[in-house]
């Protein structure tokens, strides 16, 4: 039983056998599913838990209960990693009440079909209070911070911000790295990347409030030192700066060619000061690179032709960014092809549809293996960009 502070307990499982998160993150260090509870006058839950979980969660949920009910079940957001257990909770307890936004309680039906939700549900909007005894919760929406039905909550007793899966992050809770932007940002950037001004709106509501501790529905429970940098980290997130000075380089390449390229513009980089990340898209898993091309303002981007478009590595990430609203960064563009380049046009195509992304000139082009007649337009490539 892990005490959060008084009469809070945290009652997450980590998940270490999870290979897939939504079925499409790596997660080599495992998932957490966070959940609480407050045990006042009355007790309220706070999430549930993945049904991959729910035995553990269950035994855990019932240990920490010693044989009260809970009064409330407090929904900040029905995706089923948090909500899979509202049907067992509803019929456990008959006298529990779910606590969610409009939005959420329409929303709950559709995950179980035949639920009867009659009297046993409590709509709360911006504002609104829910006093448990010495604890009260003040509930915020948060829409589109992931899902629209989305709000957090504030304890004003011990001033613990309940962030649903804001300040999330990859790992299980006993295998977190000691940098906790690492894996927060690979998840930020995949989960959330798209949902900027969202994110923005509610730091804004956020400030306002005494934060002691932030309790995500992922990840470890931020606070002091700690907390402070991941407000810090998640308002540049947010706003689509650039995190980190620096280059990304991406590369796409079938027989090395490409490769070999991407390695040369990585040194002439580092000839100028810069720090360069240098990826092999068919090598690293997409949401990495979706991470990394993120943190930094400045890209590279070089691939193969590849039946008169691109080689789909390179295709597959621009598609990623450019669904998570990859933006503001300045972009150089290499492509390579034996008869007909045309991996080129189709980077420039993708890029060209993305706000505030600005293409540098030249394209460069190169015809198979990489010559040193190449090497001044690489040259005034790389100048262009750190222009
Ligand atoms: C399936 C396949 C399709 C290709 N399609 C094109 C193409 O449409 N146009 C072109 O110029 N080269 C095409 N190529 C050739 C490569 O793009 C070219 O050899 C390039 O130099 C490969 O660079 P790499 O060594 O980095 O893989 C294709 C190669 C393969 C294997
Ligand atoms: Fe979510
Ligand atoms: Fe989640």
């Amino acid at each position: 039983m892990k005490t959060i502070a008084t009469d809070i307990y945290y009652i997450g499982v980590d998940d270490h056998d999870i290979r897939l998160f939504e079925n499409q993150y790596p997660v080599p260090c495992g998932m957490a599913y966070n959940s609480y509870l407050i045990t006042d006058e009355k007790t309220a839950l706070l999430d549930t838990c993945d049904i991959r979980k729910a035995d553990a969660w269950k035994a855990g949920l019932q240990e920490t209960l010693q044989g009260h009910q809970p009064d409330y079940l407090v929904m900040h957001h029905m995706e089923p990693d948090h909500s899979a257990l509202a049907l067992w909770a509803l019929q456990q307890y008959p006298s529990l009440t779910i606590v969610a936004s409009q939005k959420a309680l329409q929303m709950l039906p559709q995950f179980f079909e035949g639920i009867s939700l009659e009297g046993r549900t409590l709509a709360v909007k911006e504002g609104d209070t829910l006093p448990l005894g010495k604890h009260t919760l003040r509930f915020m929406m948060a829409p589109m911070v992931h899902w629209p039905e989305v709000m957090v909550s504030f304890e004003e007793t011990e001033h613990i911000l309940f962030s649903a899966d804001a300040f999330g992050s990859f790992g299980t809770l006993d295998q977190q790295e000691d940098d906790w932007a690492c894996e927060a940002r690979r998840y930020y950037f995949n989960i959330c990347g798209k949902y900027g001004m969202p994110v923005q709106t509610l730091l804004k509501k956020a400030a306002t409030l005494p934060i002691r501790t932030i309790c995500s529905l992922h990840g470890p429970q931020l606070e002091g030192v700690a907390m402070q940098e991941a407000l810090r980290l998640y308002d540049i997130w947010s706003r689509y700066e650039a995190e980190k000075e620096g280059v990304f380089v991406g590369y796409a390449s079938i027989h090395g060619g490409t490769a070999a390229v991407a390695h040369e513009v990585a040194q002439m980089l580092e000839a100028r000061g810069q720090k360069v990340c240098l990826m092999d898209l068919t090598t690293e898993e997409v949401s990495f690179a979706v991470e990394d091309a993120f943190a930094y303002g400045k890209a590279v981007f070089a691939a193969s032709s590849y039946d008169a478009g691109i080689f789909p590595p390179m295709h597959n990430l621009l598609h990623h960014l450019q669904i998570k609203a990859w933006q503001k960064k300045r972009v150089a563009v290499i492509e390579n092809g034996s008869w007909a380049p045309s991996a080129g046009k189709v980077m420039r195509e993708m890029l060209s549809q993305m706000k505030d992304v600005e293409i540098v000139e030249p394209l460069v082009t190169i015809r198979s293996r990489m010559k040193q007649t190449d090497k001044p337009q690489l040259e005034a490539l790389v100048d262009a960009l750190l222009a």
